[in-house]
């Protein structure tokens, strides 16, 4: 047998995706599944901001572009963070990435070597794990329960770190849990970081958008003095409904980027020079769409969180952002569904809900949080109404 590269044998696929494997499969065979698996908008790409991408392949911008960005894609996110993040960049500071994911394989590639600790606030997106494992480090989980909120805790950041700790990841608003960080929060994390000059951070603000209580605050901005050892990424994946477009971004210290745009002239190149023009249209035009997808995943929000109170077993408190609701089900644990399934895990949960409700969920395990499990709230109101009441009748079967 091929014996594959040590960062294969050690990488595990993302359990979302897998869950959404299983659903397509069920659906395929003629079963009524809903999926809230995937963190996916339902809303299209707004019109203007695919007649600019077809308007740039008309006007021949179809060759490679430059490996950071194309010179118009990096103004407008240089002007888009000095307009939401409040950072005076210049385009030179911006890289332009393969959706959000890849700033983050470039920013973890550069910098870490096997052996290198990784903090993660848990529960954190699969995503963390696999890209941090394939480069040989080691993530260290840091719980930040249910009852703080989901926020990350000065002193339990500051017992995690050691002299081999070279990274923390931070995100916020966070999937899956939808905590949104605070002043008190942040700088608490910063005189930390202030004490462990070895720590680089990766602020992860792709739900930067999708705040309903509190506001948008970052790292960077809010404690200026460790700008230098902060990569701050985003994307218009998630803000803009534009997850198939693949257009992620990214800001930070110049050796740094130097470093990841190595890693990406390496893998991929630069993005799609047609994606590049739409992300332009979506930065630079009209901005009062992002207050209509909030409002539409508020009200979503609300509702599956009152769907849920209805569940026997099942705890869910209000996120303050992005569009998933994280129920703890602990209540569930040591008991048996009406098929017949014991509930040992979060694990079993999801895959009870799956066969015997026809909803795929995530379980929190693989957010490094186990006793939950994740709902995307990203689908048609009544598609979330249908899953939430098969929800209902399934805790309700429980013994
Ligand atoms: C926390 C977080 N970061 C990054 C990403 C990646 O976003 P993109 O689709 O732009 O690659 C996701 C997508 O699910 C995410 O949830």
């Amino acid at each position: 047998m091929t014996q594959f590269a040590a960062c294969i044998e050690r990488t595990k696929p993302a359990a979302t995706f897998a869950m959404a494997a299983r659903a397509r499969a069920l659906r395929a065979a003629g079963k009524d599944v809903i999926s809230l698996s995937i963190g996916e908008p339902d809303l299209p790409t707004p019109p203007h901001i695919i007649e600019a991408a077809h308007r740039a392949a008309l006007a021949g911008e179809t060759r490679y572009p430059p490996i950071a960005g194309t010179d118009a894609c990096r103004a407008a996110v240089a002007r888009k963070f000095t307009r939401d993040q409040g950072m005076a960049v210049a385009a030179r500071d911006i890289l332009i990435t393969n959706g959000g994911k890849q700033a983050i394989f470039n920013a973890v590639m550069a910098l870490i070597e096997p052996g290198d600790a990784v903090i993660i606030p848990a529960p954190c997106w699969a995503g963390y794990i696999q890209v941090v494992e394939f480069a040989g480090g080691v993530p260290v989980f840091v719980p930040c329960p249910a009852l703080a909120g989901f926020r990350l805790d000065a002193a339990a950041l500051e017992s995690a770190i050691t002299a081999k700790t070279k990274l923390l990841l931070l995100n916020y608003p966070n999937n899956p849990s939808g905590a949104v960080a605070d002043q008190a929060m942040l700088r608490g994390v910063a005189a930390v970081l202030r004490r462990h000059p070895q720590v680089m951070v990766i602020a992860d603000d792709i739900y930067e958008h999708l705040i309903f209580e509190g506001r948008y605050l970052t790292l960077a901005t809010t404690a200026p003095d460790l700008a230098e050892r902060i990569v701050t990424m985003s994307g218009v994946s998630k803000s803009y409904a534009m997850t198939g477009w693949r257009l992620g971004f990214c800001t930070g210290p110049a050796a740094w980027l130097a470093a990841m745009t190595l890693v990406q002239g390496t893998a991929t190149a630069g993005v799609s020079t047609i994606s590049q023009a739409a992300a332009v249209a979506a930065l630079d035009g009209p901005q009062d769409l992002l207050e209509v997808h909030r409002a539409v995943y508020r009200r979503r929000r609300d509702q599956v969180v009152a769907d849920l109170a209805a569940a026997p077993g099942v705890t869910c408190s209000l996120p303050d952002g992005a569009f998933y609701a994280f129920p703890s089900i602990s209540g569930l644990l040591g008991r048996q569904s009406a098929g017949g399934r014991l509930l040992t895990s979060d694990d079993d949960v999801a895959e009870a809900l799956l066969d015997e409700a026809l909803v795929a969920t995530v379980p929190g395990s693989a957010f490094a949080m186990p006793g939950h499990i994740r709902l995307s709230t990203a689908a048609a109101d009544s598609i979330l109404r249908d899953a939430c009441a098969r929800i209902v009748a399934f805790c309700a079967g429980v013994r």
